[in-house]
């Protein structure tokens, strides 16, 4: 499913004097197949505007459209559709691990299905979370583990199990790695991949704070400033714009500061700045000079 913004706008405690306005015009849209990065310095607005993309937040001006559904439509038959909407775009919050709460890991996760399907057997409801824990690359025997035994990781996994569990479309993800060690880091954004190579999720969209993961990991970013989306495209043609990215205080990958360095000393490498094309380029400009 697509999701389209246009001019959305939203303010927090409106019509009073802590009035603050968070979003501003924001004319956005995410392909279904993408894996969407969205950056911006912390308070320009990232987390208000994936609160909206579930309905958590309600549009209270411009226009989003998720799939089919019209989420500035306020009728009725509208809202009776957020229920679907929800288990269609599954929403990871930071941090997601302090929201668990079962006894064991089974119980937790399971708690994500039948939130969705009431009706449902003990056998879809087993066969749901086996299947949530396997994409999330869980061993089985951790199933009736209580989640409290688990490192942080695995209790992130876990986590994003309970909402993977609803079969989601899009999945959204608020600073996945945020807290995580390196390798950790990697594991997780390399599941994230794997789940989106796979097609068991068809978009990801990942708020982050850090340009080296989103160069390597997303096809298309946006930079959100001040309630406003400032830039929007391919990493590379958004991490060209090396100067306005350090205005903005976010920078730009590590590659990009090496580019920058090796112009200094008259070298001149043309990367879309992931390592892999990095190494390639310097590897081709040393073939070239021999
Ligand atoms: N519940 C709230 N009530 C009032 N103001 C809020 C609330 N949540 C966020 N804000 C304000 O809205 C603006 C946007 O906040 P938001 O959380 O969307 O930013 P963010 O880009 O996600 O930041 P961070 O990187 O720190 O998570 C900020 O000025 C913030 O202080
Ligand atoms: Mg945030």
């Amino acid at each position: 499913m697509r999701i389209v913004a246009e001019n959305l706008t939203f303010t927090y405690n409106k019509k009073s004097k802590f009035a603050v306005d968070a979003l501003k015009d924001v004319s956005l849209t995410i392909e279904e197949g993408s894996f969407f990065g969205i950056i911006g310095h912390t308070g320009s607005g990232k987390s208000t505007f994936i609160q909206h993309l579930n309905g958590i937040i309600p549009v209270s001006a411009g226009k989003l459209t998720v799939g089919d559904i019209n989420l500035a439509d306020k009728k009725k038959i509208v809202k009776k559709r957020y229920k679907e909407l929800r288990s269609k775009v599954g929403m990871v919050f930071q941090y997601p691990e302090y929201q668990l709460f079962a006894e064991t890991v089974f119980e937790d996760v399971a708690f994500g299905y039948r939130n969705f399907y009431p009706n449902s057997t003990q056998e879809e409801v087993k066969r749901a979370v086996f299947n949530a824990l396997s994409m999330v690359g869980l061993v089985h025997d951790c199933i009736n583990k209580s989640p409290l035994d688990l490192s942080g990781g695995q209790k992130r996994r876990v986590a994003i199990a309970g909402v993977l569990v609803s079969n989601p479309e899009v999945l959204v993800l608020d600073e996945p790695v945020a807290g995580l060690d390196p390798i950790g880091k990697n594991e997780l954004m390399k599941m994230l991949h794997s789940l989106h190579g796979s097609g068991a999720v068809k978009t990801v969209i990942i708020v982050s704070h850090d340009m080296d993961e989103v160069c390597e990991n997303c096809t298309d970013v946006a930079v959100f400033s001040e309630g406003k989306i400032v830039f929007s495209g391919k990493p590379k043609d958004v991490f060209r714009r090396s100067e306005e990215m350090n205005g903005l205080r976010l920078g730009v990958p590590v590659t990009g500061y090496l580019i920058d360095e090796l112009k200094n000393i008259g070298v001149q490498i043309d990367s879309d700045f992931t390592r892999e094309d990095f190494a390639k380029k310097i590897a081709d400009y040393y073939k070239n000079i021999k």
